[in-house]
């Protein structure tokens, strides 16, 4: 192994072109790959703006060309050379159309072979992959992403600098406090049994930060959250956090808009447009059976209720009875897809989604299929057609449930799964869409009491203030999301700055005085010494990289993810500690392993 000496980088491998041809320069890397033709050598030199081919010939001195009969597979190397115009010229990488004619070699480290091969297009298993995260993170595919999101955030924020926000950290050894998803736990060792959490998000602290007057703030918040993975959701994530004071909630989706456009015009060269649309909670419910619509595609749901006022078929019967709704969706054209097995398939997922059933008509050249048809009159069925528009081609889908949101959840579901399959998806657009007026609370029946749906902090609607203890469900908040392409980028509400409407949102909550107080005290004493109006946003940077890189997972975007069973596979985290650890700490287990 040899040193740098005194040879230092003077350009970047994927930064060069036919503009450099006849400079000396040299580079360094890691040999992507090494080809002995014998008598002439090519390596391709790999950093982390890409690829450029090294060539060795009989020109080559003597001990240079020994040297570069040795390298193998990712040795580290520097070297120096000319450019030169390359003779068999590629358009494979960017750097195609040179190469560097090396004078001088280094090997400053050499490499075992690695247990998969680092290239793009490999099948390799995930497991793999992220025990040796450092190797897969070469492969240019992976590398790629991790450089783009480092972009993003320091377009982020110039962004937010320009428009008078100021960076502030937040701590992230706070206090537990209820709502929410499940807190990761800190104990401390000089309180014993005492505990910090780590922050869901820095919601707390961003508006006493409006009450120090800082008027607007913005941070890239590391935020935890014990819940559940999927390929959006990390328990460990990154949030583009911020608040903003004497603003409506015009103010920040005009201020977002422009942040989004600026990116996408810099990160991709697209020119989004905007204002973006803005959709009521209930319709995209109505619609799309989501508070997140992929507005990608049609297909959208129909309330056919009533159609079957005074329907002598029973399933519907009940569900009006009971106060209910019949939604449906017209799959037009798509008979000849959706055959009875794949309209059983679809039936699973309305079910997974809490549908009893999912009832169709298939209608063909050769007659209708219909599990539901024979039990209706002649005018029902003729009113459905028309309300459908349906026509030979086409299949009708209805989920009817006493709960339009979960008639509506289960059929957006079907939508989806239709859409996706059935490739009526344009990959290349980018949807976006604020989703407004949110529901203020949720009802949880596992709690028996009503949740809030953003949280505790969010402003009631004007014109509901005086139904939050009345008439909780009938509540809306001024709450927004901003959803691209079906996925929930971000949202965040205009906040509660009078102390005593967050009295009664607590005690709608079910909070008893005392509860609110242990939990909350320091946040309501804040708001008792001047508080301006205001309301900020977060989005999930890990989801916004994801969608603008169109990758299927935010692992792919994340240095490193954790995987199912929340652990990292590379460092093997979590893991048990120490005895004296854990005495210190003064944590006793029930269960040691
Ligand atoms: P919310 O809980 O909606 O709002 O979170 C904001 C955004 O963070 C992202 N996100 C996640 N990303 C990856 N993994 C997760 N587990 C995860 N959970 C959330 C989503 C989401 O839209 N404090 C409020 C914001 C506010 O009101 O200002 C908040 O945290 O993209």
């Amino acid at each position: 192994m040899e040193t740098m000496g005194s040879l230092r980088r003077t350009n970047y491998c994927g930064e060069v072109s036919m503009a450099n041809a006849g400079e000396q320069m040299t580079v360094c890397g890691s040999i992507a790959r090494a080809r002995d033709k014998g008598g002439i050598i090519f390596a391709d030199l790999r950093d982390t703006t890409g690829i450029l081919q090294l060539v060795f010939d009989e020109d080559t001195p003597k001990e240079v060309f020994a040297k570069a009969e040795s390298l193998k597979s990712e040795y580290v190397v520097i070297c120096r050379g000319v450019l030169r115009e390359r003779a068999a010229k590629t358009d494979k990488i960017a750097t195609g159309d040179v190469e560097l004619y090396v004078s001088e070699l280094r090997i400053l480290s050499e490499a075992q072979t690695p247990p998969f091969e680092i290239r793009d297009g490999i099948n390799v298993n995930d497991d793999l992959r992220l025990r040796y995260r450092y190797l897969d993170l070469r492969r240019p595919s992976m590398h790629e992403p991790i450089v783009l999101r480092s972009k993003i955030m320091q377009i982020i924020r110039n962004y937010f600098t320009e428009n008078h926000f100021t960076e502030i950290e937040t701590p992230t050894l706070i206090k537990s406090t209820p709502e929410g998803a499940r807190d990761y736990l800190v104990p401390s060792r000089v309180q014993p049994g005492h505990f910090y959490a780590l922050p869901q998000s820095p919601q707390l602290y961003k508006q006493i930060l409006m009450l120090s007057g800082f008027d607007r703030y913005f941070q890239l918040a590391h935020c935890y959250r014990d819940e559940d993975l999927r390929a959006d959701r990390q328990p460990e994530f990154t949030q583009v956090d911020e608040e903003l004071s004497f603003v409506d909630e015009n103010d920040i989706m005009t201020i977002n808009e422009g942040l989004l456009k600026r990116l996408w015009k810099e990160v991709l060269n697209i020119d989004i447009e905007t204002p973006f649309p803005r959709m009521p909670w209930d319709e995209a419910m109505g619609r799309y059976g989501s508070d997140k619509p992929d507005t990608r595609f049609g297909l959208e749901i129909v309330d056919v209720t009533d159609v079957f006022d005074g329907t002598e078929f029973k399933p519907f019967a009940a569900v009006l009875e009971a106060g209910g709704s019949i939604r449906a969706i017209n799959a037009k054209g798509l008979a000849s897809k959706l055959t009875r097995k794949n309209i059983d398939k679809l039936g699973e997922v309305a079910k997974t989604y809490g549908a009893k059933g999912l009832a169709f008509s298939r209608l063909t050249e050769e007659g209708t299929t219909s599990s539901f048809e024979k039990f209706l009159t002649e005018e029902e069925k003729a009113t459905l057609y028309k309300t459908l528009n349906a026509e030979v081609g086409d299949v009708l889908l209805i989920v009817s449930d006493a709960d339009w949101v979960k008639a509506c959840t289960a059929l957006g579901q079907v939508r989806l799964e239709i859409g996706r399959k059935y490739g009526l998806i344009d990959p290349d657009k980018f949807n976006f869409l604020w989703v407004v007026d949110f529901p203020l609370f949720e009802y949880s029946e596992t709690e028996g009491r009503w949740m809030a749906m953003h949280h505790p902090f969010t402003l009631p609607k004007a014109e509901d203030i005086d139904k939050v203890e009345s008439d909780p469900g009938a509540c809306h908040a001024v709450a927004y999301d901003i959803v691209l392409n079906g996925v929930e980028m971000g949202g965040g509400s205009m906040r509660i700055n009078d102390p005593a409407l967050q009295d009664r949102m607590f005690k709608a909550l079910g909070f008893t005085e005392e509860k609110a107080r242990e939990s909350f005290g320091f946040l309501m004493d804040a708001y008792k010494f001047g508080a301006p109006p205001h309301g900020g946003m977060a989005y999930g940077l890990d989801r916004m990289v994801m969608l603008m890189l169109k990758k299927d997972s935010i692992r792919d975007v994340i240095a490193f993810p954790k995987v199912q069973n929340a652990s990292e596979p590379m460092s093997g985290a979590p893991d048990l500690v120490d005895e004296q650890q854990l005495r210190d700490l003064s944590i006793a287990l029930t269960q040691p392993e």
